[in-house]
């Protein structure tokens, strides 16, 4: 069994109750955080891309923690350089943990570190499935629908999806029914919906596009966590 909790936009716990792994740690000035970075007790920080709402407190966690990151190689070496413990992998690939196994997906977005000065490549960005409590749980990322999500429940059937439905930057919620299809999970977390104006909308609405089709849509306010 694994809890899922949302601490705001997209950042997520997952816990088996003995490991507990963080998605998207992005805490400090997101405006739904429900916690800051030093009240996060994780023993893995998977950021999904360079993007400030996704890195986020990942390299201060990881070493306040000691915590190890995973995420794609550039974006891996980039948090060592800080001083964070790493196990880099890239898309296609995963790797074996005493908890499960963590495997890297495409996501179709951006994946840089951008400041007031200057964009930092920092590899492409990626999505997750995590293999935990003996559930698999897709977490989509930052990305646009593409076909090859269907691929994913043929080696992984999925237990839970976490996709973004807010538009402008991610997939929006007709795109996000589509996936919701495409793979095959037997519920779906919205998310990517709320932190900020361009991506508000009601998830709601998404729960009325993909529930008539079987899929249920387990909506996470802040604070909030669900069990699978
Ligand atoms: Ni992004
Ligand atoms: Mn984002």
């Amino acid at each position: 069994m694994l809890t899922i909790r949302s601490l705001g936009h997209a950042c997520y716990t997952v816990t088996d109750g003995q490991t507990t792994l963080i998605l998207d740690p992005f805490l400090t000035g997101n405006p739904d955080a429900v916690c800051g970075p030093g009240d996060v007790q994780v023993d893995f920080v998977l950021p999904s891309h360079g993007h400030s709402d996704h890195l986020g407190d990942a390299i201060e966690i990881a070493n306040r923690t000691g915590a190890t990151i995973i995420a794609p190689y550039e974006l891996a070496v980039y948090c060592a350089r800080q001083g964070a413990k790493i196990h880099p992998l890239h898309i296609g690939g995963g790797a074996n943990f005493p908890f499960g196994r963590v495997k890297l997906t495409p996501a179709w977005h951006g994946g840089g570190i951008v400041t007031d000065e200057a964009t930092e490549y920092a590899g492409p960005p990626c999505g997750f499935v995590v293999t935990m409590g003996g559930r698999n749980v897709y977490y989509a990322g930052d990305t646009g629908l593409f076909g090859d999500m269907k691929l994913i429940p043929q080696r992984t059937p999925l237990e839970v999806a976490i996709l973004p439905i807010g538009d402008t930057f991610t997939m929006d919620m007709v795109d996000a029914a589509t996936a919701a299809e495409f793979l095959q999970a037997k519920a779906v977390i919205p998310t990517h919906w709320h932190a900020f104006d361009p991506i508000r909308c009601d998830p709601k609405q998404y729960a009325a596009l993909i529930e008539p089709k079987g899929i249920k849509c387990v909506i996470l306010q802040p604070g909030e966590e669900a069990e699978f």
